[in-house]
């Protein structure tokens, strides 16, 4: 297209007689990634013909050969038939209705469009997308819940340390561990729930700003759309990019969730370690060292939330001085939508087949427990004896400075050492210095006991049913 020829096809070409720039055509346009919602926008506008229909606006004719010519359009998007045109085709409503009136003629297919303006037509056809996808990602974290919860009732009695600023602190169940995330993972659906709720509303019916003149029935539409509801304001309708912020901003939470379950994994999966090996199928060699075998999955889990992350950051900058209404700045919430939608749904299942197929070597994980471990559990032996715990940390800590000095683990050290330390360790202190033991007291509800974790992992499953 010459720079100095406006095309005539364009919608608003009547008006430009300038042209534009051939550089700030392609700039504009938004077509090679907003056709994502090529099947959304088109129900939109069916619902919206439908509605025109109901108040004289369209004749039933006209209604059932928009249709009609609809669905031959959907049919072209979807057999990959569908020609775009460059530098026409600015974005994807505009392509939509340009090729409906290539099938069922001008006439007709020029009425479609009465009342409605692309800005309340964005905002419905991006929710209708946005809402079926998150419902995707709703039924992914399910599926990583469910292998979090059936891995942590299987593996429940595999014991190994638990950390605090990656110190070894107090024995646990590796099910413990896996409900640590499964806990955030639930709460993290129980928030996706909600955003899909607010996602889930309609602007159509709102125009460019100020609502249709015809009496449109915007509920009526939104229901046929399957939204829960109505944006009741028209202004705020098509100004509004908080629906994809916060589905950005959830799943910026959600990733750095992952992250952190990745990271765990990833040292846990060292040679040091050794608790966890990934299967084949989530790890890849190195081209230079053929004993290596990385953990390139978790990596990219770990590495993939920064993208998330910067979406967000990009977009609330985006959005953030503009002025009331619609501003082309909004087309930019489009890109970052796609992407983090995408990366989500993508490393939940990463994430999902990595803890489906990782073996786990709880020898490793017991070997790793160390006497001094249970230096609380000591302090608690006394404190079931009455003594005041500020007394018992400090006596159970001169047993561990004993145990160092003497170069032997806590429980190598006999009981006239012990109560030379202090006199009210009686001949069952020794009870205190085992592992099973030591877990299987932590009985309070969301505790590392067995039935604590059993307890558990029945809450998660009632939020799965
Ligand atoms: N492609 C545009 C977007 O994504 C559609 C809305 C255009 N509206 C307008 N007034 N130019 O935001």
């Amino acid at each position: 297209m010459s720079a100095s020829k406006p095309n005539a096809n364009m919608l608003w070409g009547g008006r430009f007689t300038g042209g534009l720039d051939p550089l700030m055509v392609s700039y504009n346009e938004s077509i090679y990634f907003d056709r994502a919602i090529y099947a959304q926008d088109i129900r939109g506008s069916i619902a919206y013909a439908r509605a025109n229909s109901k108040i004289g606006i369209l004749t039933a004719d006209e209604f059932a050969a928009i249709e009609k010519g609809f669905a031959q359009v959907l049919s072209e998007w979807e057999s990959g038939t569908f020609e775009i045109k460059p530098g026409v085709d600015e974005d994807i409503h505009t392509a939509n209705e340009r090729r409906l009136g290539e099938i069922i003629g001008t006439s007709i297919a020029g009425k479609l469009h009465t009342g409605r303006s692309r800005n309340d037509q964005v905002g419905t056809g991006m929710r209708l997308w946005l809402r079926d996808q998150l419902r995707e990602i709703d039924q992914h974290l399910v599926g990583l819940l469910r292998v979090t919860t059936s891995r942590a009732k299987s593996e429940i009695s595999a014991l190994m340390p638990g950390y605090t600023h990656l110190q070894r602190a107090q024995p646990i169940r590796w099910s413990h561990w896996l409900l640590s995330y499964g806990s955030v993972f639930a709460s993290d659906l129980e928030r996706l729930r909600e955003v899909i709720r607010r996602v889930n509303r309609s602007p159509l019916g709102s125009g460019a700003l100020v609502g249709n003149p015809f009496g449109i029935d915007r509920e009526a539409m939104a229901s046929e759309l399957g939204f829960e509801g109505i944006i009741n304001n028209s202004m705020a309708a098509v100004a509004d990019r908080d629906f994809v912020v916060e589905t950005l901003q959830w799943a910026a939470t959600l990733m750095q969730h992952v992250s952190r379950w990745a990271e765990d994994l990833i040292i846990y999966s060292t040679a040091e370690f050794g608790f966890v090996r990934l299967a084949d199928a989530y790890s890849t060699g190195s081209s230079l060292m053929p004993q290596k075998k990385n953990p390139d999955s978790l990596e990219l889990l770990r590495g993939k939330s920064g993208r998330v992350f910067g979406h967000m950051a990009g977009l609330m900058m985006t959005v953030k001085g503009l002025p009331s209404t619609y501003n082309k700045d909004l087309q930019e919430s489009f890109e970052p939508m796609l992407d983090a939608v995408k990366t989500t749904a993508d490393s939940i299942q990463i994430a999902t087949g990595v803890l489906s197929t990782l073996s786990i070597f709880p020898d490793r994980m017991r070997a790793a427990l160390t006497p001094d471990m249970l230096a609380t559990d000591l302090a608690d032996y006394l404190v079931r004896r009455g003594v005041p715990f500020r007394e018992t940390h400090h006596i159970s800590g001169r047993v561990v400075a004993l145990a160092e000095k003497e170069a032997k683990p806590m429980d190598r050290l006999t009981l006239p050492q012990l109560q030379a330390v202090d006199p009210r360790f009686a001949d069952d202190v020794m009870d205190a210095f085992d592992y099973e033991a030591s877990v299987e007291k932590r009985t309070v509800l969301g505790g590392t006991s067995k039935k604590s974790v059993e307890e558990q992992i029945s809450r998660i499953q009632k939020l799965l049913e």
